[in-house]
């Protein structure tokens, strides 16, 4: 597996600088693999973890076609570096506040533009040219069940446990989380899940549609392996374009929905038969 420089120009981010970071990225093929890497602290997440996902998402190679997001150790991510609500906040987030203190000193619009930034990491996960898988072992809790969420599927081990934990700390979820967790179980039971911050094990994430796949620990990689090489059978335009199709289709009507796919076949099959 080749180690990435990631993006090709000046604003590259090395593997050294990822590792001061907490995080490690790697391409094989068409597939990269980005971990959080910062076991000790149950890969809790800092502003310069959001910062250097939007980067990895920007230099990400063409040929990639599957991204997998995993958390190195026991759980896949604490939520946010509970440091930040210290007045000492984080060391090292520079541009970014420290702290939310700090935070909540700047005006406004600064402070929106932080967390537009922080959003990045995240939105890029969701694009038409890539799949991505969230393979979640033990806590995924806050900003870890966001970046779990951002993912277009998960695969849990039978230890994973989600909480969106935000309201329980004064705050709301704001890393892209709270779409997708309605469109996946539903107002009323968003709604239950955030204002109550409890936690969901595998088997309910399972039942709520959570989760795609729910498998031991001990198989979790190779659950992950397995469905990507699935993900990589089919034609790579044909899943781009399908990947369009479905996403657009909750916003639109059944007549819109059926002159969408007419365009998407149209441009298949000019492409398929080019030339014959
Ligand atoms: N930030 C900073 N350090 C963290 C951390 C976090 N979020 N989560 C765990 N750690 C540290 C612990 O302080 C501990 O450090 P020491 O060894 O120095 O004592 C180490 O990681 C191991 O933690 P535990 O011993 O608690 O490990 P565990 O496996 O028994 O429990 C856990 C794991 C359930 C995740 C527990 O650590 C925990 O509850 N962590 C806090 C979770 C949390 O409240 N996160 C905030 C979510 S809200 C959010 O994310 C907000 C947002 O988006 C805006």
């Amino acid at each position: 597996m080749a180690e990435a420089t990631v993006g090709g120009n000046a604003e590259a981010i090395t593997a050294a600088e990822l590792a001061e970071i907490g995080l490690r990225y790697e391409v094989d093929g068409e597939i990269a693999t980005i971990t959080l890497n910062r076991p000790e602290r149950r890969n809790a997440q800092t502003f310069a973890t959001w910062s250097a996902l939007a980067r990895i998402g920007d230099g990400l190679p063409a040929r990639v076609r599957v991204v997998v997001v995993q958390g190195e150790g026991p759980s896949f991510s604490s939520g946010i570096d509970l440091r930040m609500f210290g007045s000492d906040g984080v060391p090292g987030q520079e541009p970014f506040p420290a702290s939310f203190g700090a935070s909540a000193s700047l005006d406004d619009e600064a402070l929106e533009r932080s967390i537009r930034q922080a959003q990045r990491g995240f939105l890029w996960l969701r694009r038409p040219d890539i799949v991505s898988i969230a393979a979640v072992q033990g806590h995924a809790i806050g900003a870890g069940f966001q970046l779990a969420l951002a993912c277009d599927l998960r695969v849990l081990a039978e230890d994973a446990k989600l909480c969106m934990k935000e309201a329980a700390l004064g705050l709301v979820p704001d890393l892209t989380g709270t779409k997708p967790l309605v469109d996946i179980v539903g107002l009323p039971r968003a709604l239950e899940l955030c204002l109550t911050a409890r936690t969901v094990d595998a088997r309910e994430a399972f039942e709520l549609r959570l989760a795609e796949l729910v498998v031991p620990r001990e198989e979790l990689s190779r659950a992950v392996r397995d469905l990507a090489a699935a993900l990589l059978s089919t034609d790579r335009e044909a899943a781009r374009a399908v990947k369009r199709l479905l996403q657009g289709a909750p916003e639109r009507s059944l007549e819109e929905q059926c002159a969408a796919e007419r365009r998407e076949q149209v441009a298949r099959l000019k492409a398929l038969f080019a030339g014959r």
